[in-house]
């Protein structure tokens, strides 16, 4: 379980986030939705540890993040990430972009790239896949680990409507929880709950 209790940010003495306080209950697929500008990547950021609040607490299951001796040891075992831009490593096939994160054997990487439908390109690089299967790549790796938070900020935000489709139905059938930041509500099946930001407050 996830708990923010009045979260509130600032950048510059600029407050974007007012006052923010919600419990998001584990495996749930959560969307936060906006305008651009709303405050949807910091309130990401935020709940996913990458930035500390100005104001407020953050907990992952009872425990202050703020309490956690080593939260990059913390985010390693817990939390995968997925953004816009893919960020796989251009020198690295798909298959070792997975192997580099993970200490899983080869078969269980073959077996979640089958998962994915992306198998046949392990031995591709980033540069010689469609960006449909780029993200699934970057999918593959958030999830390598079995994480029980995944974060996903954008994914499908420079994808065309049948990938971005297939990220999101991804990501909805994960067994973790799930928050996914966009913009675009349209394709998205079903969620347990969507957050509806608008100038830095929930609405
Ligand atoms: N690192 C930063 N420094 C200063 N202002 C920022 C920074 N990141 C975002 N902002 C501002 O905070 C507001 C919310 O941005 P953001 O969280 O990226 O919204 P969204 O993801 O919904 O587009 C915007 O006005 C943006 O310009
Ligand atoms: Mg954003």
């Amino acid at each position: 379980m996830i708990e923010m209790i009045n979260i509130s940010h600032e950048y510059d003495g600029e407050q974007i986030l007012h006052d923010i306080s919600l419990i998001i209950p584990d495996k749930k697929f959560i969307v936060i939705t906006g305008e651009s500008g709303s405050g949807k990547s910091t309130l990401l950021s935020i709940i996913s540890t990458l930035l500390k609040p100005t104001k407020g607490e953050l907990l992952f299951d009872g425990t202050l993040i703020k309490k956690i001796p080593n939260i990059n040891h913390f985010r390693n075992q817990k939390i995968g990430f997925v953004f816009q831009f893919h960020y796989l490593i251009s020198h690295l096939t798909i298959y070792e972009n997975i192997e580099m994160v993970t200490k899983r054997p080869r078969a269980e990487i073959e077996e979640l790239l089958s998962k994915l439908d992306i198998a046949q390109l392990a031995n591709k690089y980033p540069d010689q896949v469609s960006g449909g299967q780029r993200q699934r790549g970057a999918v593959a790796r958030a999830m390598i680990n079995r994480p029980a938070y995944i974060f996903a900020d954008e994914p499908t935000g420079n994808l065309d409507s049948k990938n971005s489709q297939m990220v999101f139905d991804l990501l909805r059938k994960l067994d973790a929880t799930v928050i996914l930041a966009t913009h675009d509500l349209s394709r998205i099946e079903s969620t347990d709950r969507v957050l509806s930001l608008k100038d830095g407050k929930l609405c």
